[in-house]
C-alpha cells in the first residue's frame, strides 16, 4: 500500500506547504491594495482637508465612511506630503504615549476607554460653538475633561503633539473598516 510509504507522506507535506505558501503570497499581495493609502479601503493622507462622515450603505449592509467637500483642519490646506508628515508625527505621539494602554484602535488595545477608530466623528466635538471640530479635539487632548466614561488623565501633550494626534485620528476615521462597529467596546464607568 502506498500509504505505508513515508515518501508518500513527505511528498504530501511538501506539496501542501508549497500550495499554502502560494495562497499566502496571493492573499498578501491582494490585501496590499486595500491597506495602502490611496487603495480601496485607506484614503490618501490629504483626506484630512475634507469633511468625513459615516453613513449606512444599504447595498453593502454596513456603515461606510463618506468623504465630502473641503473642511480644513487647523485652517490649513495640507499637501499630501505635509499631511503624511503630520500623520506620521501623530502616529509617533500615539505610540510613545501608549494610548493603546487604555484605548483601542480598530478594536486592538485596552478596553478601559473608548475605541478611537471613529473618535473624530464623536458629536461631542461639534458641541463647542465657535470652535472647529479639530480645535475642540486638540483642546481636549491637551486638557482632557470629563466626557462621560472614566476620566482621561492629562498626558501633557504640547499643541503640536495634540494637533498631530488629531490629524491621525481624522485620517483614521475615513478608513473603510468593512463595517467594523462604530463606538465599539466602551467600558462604562460605575
Ligand atoms: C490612562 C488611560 C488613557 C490614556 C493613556 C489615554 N486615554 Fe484617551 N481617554 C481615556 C478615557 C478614560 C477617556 C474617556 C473620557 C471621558 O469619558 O471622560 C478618553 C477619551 C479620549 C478621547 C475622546 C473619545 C471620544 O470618543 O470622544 C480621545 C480622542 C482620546 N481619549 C485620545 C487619546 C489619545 C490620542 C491618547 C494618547 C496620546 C490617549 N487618549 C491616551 C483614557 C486614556
Amino acid at each position: 500500500m502506498y500509504t505505508r510509504d513515508p515518501a508518500f507522506w513527505r511528498a504530501g507535506a511538501i506539496a501542501s506547504t508549497l500550495f499554502m505558501s502560494a495562497v499566502l503570497v496571493i492573499l498578501a499581495v491582494n490585501s496590499l491594495d486595500a491597506i495602502t493609502p490611496g487603495g480601496s479601503h485607506v484614503p490618501l493622507y490629504d483626506v484630512i482637508n475634507n469633511q468625513i462622515s459615516y453613513s449606512y450603505d444599504s447595498a453593502r449592509g454596513e456603515y461606510v465612511p463618506k468623504i465630502g467637500g473641503q473642511e480644513l483642519l487647523f485652517n490649513h490646506e495640507y499637501s499630501e506630503t505635509e499631511a503624511k508628515a503630520l500623520i506620521g508625527k501623530g502616529k509617533m505621539v500615539i505610540q510613545s504615549r501608549a494610548c493603546m494602554d487604555c484605548h483601542t484602535f480598530f478594536g486592538n488595545g485596552a478596553y478601559y476607554a473608548p475605541d478611537l477608530t471613529r473618535a473624530w466623528l464623536d458629536p461631542v466635538w461639534a458641541e463647542y460653538p465657535g470652535t472647529k471640530r479639530g480645535d475642540a479635539m486638540a483642546a481636549f487632548l491637551m486638557h482632557p475633561f470629563r466626557l462621560g466614561y472614566h476620566e482621561m488623565p492629562n498626558l501633557h501633550l504640547s499643541r503640536d503633539e495634540a494637533q498631530a494626534a488629531v490629524a491621525y485620528l481624522k485620517w483614521m476615521s475615513a478608513v473603510d473598516t468593512n463595517g467594523f462597529p462604530n463606538g465599539f467596546g466602551v467600558a462604562q464607568a460605575k
